[in-house]
């Protein structure tokens, strides 16, 4: 779809220079599985529905077309206060089990997601479990988690596109940008006329 057919938001990263450092991440993926001898590849998991993009652009760009495996995680609570808890859901058919788990995200907050998949795959036998982030918020860390490569570090703002939505909708934006009501709105009403 192309650009003009959403509202103007900021950019933040261009699909340029997403793909720029996609492949300088992937590029030390495989320097890091040189160094460390790995007889296999790595088990490639990308936390849908966010990732997808940024998980198939790993994908093309690491030797050996490796499949990449889907798990769902989400926070829940009661009403719209988060427990902090995540639920897993999904990935019953991932064989991590001896195997140098990655796991591709798009963007990591408070940290908690990644430190319930981690927990999760070690627990089921897996060598190790990296992660590799399009985006990292520093800021909003809860809990303290190894981000072994991260693409972006970003400030607390509202980041859609390339993957990420709001209420589902903006996925298929090709850039990250700021999401904006302001623009959003002016967007909507020149659209309406
Ligand atoms: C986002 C993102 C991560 C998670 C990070 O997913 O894709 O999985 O939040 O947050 P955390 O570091 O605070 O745990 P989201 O819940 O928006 O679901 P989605 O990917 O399906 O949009």
């Amino acid at each position: 779809m192309p650009q003009s057919s959403f509202p103007a938001f900021r950019v933040l990263f261009s699909n340029d220079a997403i793909l720029r450092r996609t492949h300088e991440l992937v590029r030390c993926i495989e320097h890091d599985l040189r160094v460390a001898g790995a007889k296999e590849p790595p088990c490639l998991v990308a936390v849908i529905e966010g990732a997808r993009p940024f998980a198939r652009q790993v994908q093309k760009l690491l030797a050996g077309n490796l499949p990449v495996y889907e798990v769902r995680a989400s926070s829940y609570g009661t009403g719209t206060v988060s427990s902090g808890k995540v639920a897993l859901s999904g990935g019953a058919e991932i064989p991590a089990r001896g195997r140098h788990v990655l796991l591709l995200e798009d963007i990591v907050d408070t940290g908690r997601t990644i430190k319930a998949l981690q927990e999760h795959f070690l627990g089921q036998g897996a060598l190790s479990c990296r992660a590799a982030t399009m985006l990292s918020k520093p800021s909003r860390r809860v809990v303290q988690v190894p981000l072994d490569y991260v693409g972006f570090e970003i400030p607390d703002e509202f980041v859609i596109g390339f993957g990420m939505d709001l209420d589902g909708r903006y996925r298929e934006l090709p850039d990250v940008v700021v999401y904006e009501q302001d623009v959003e709105r002016a967007f909507q009403q020149a659209v309406a006329h």
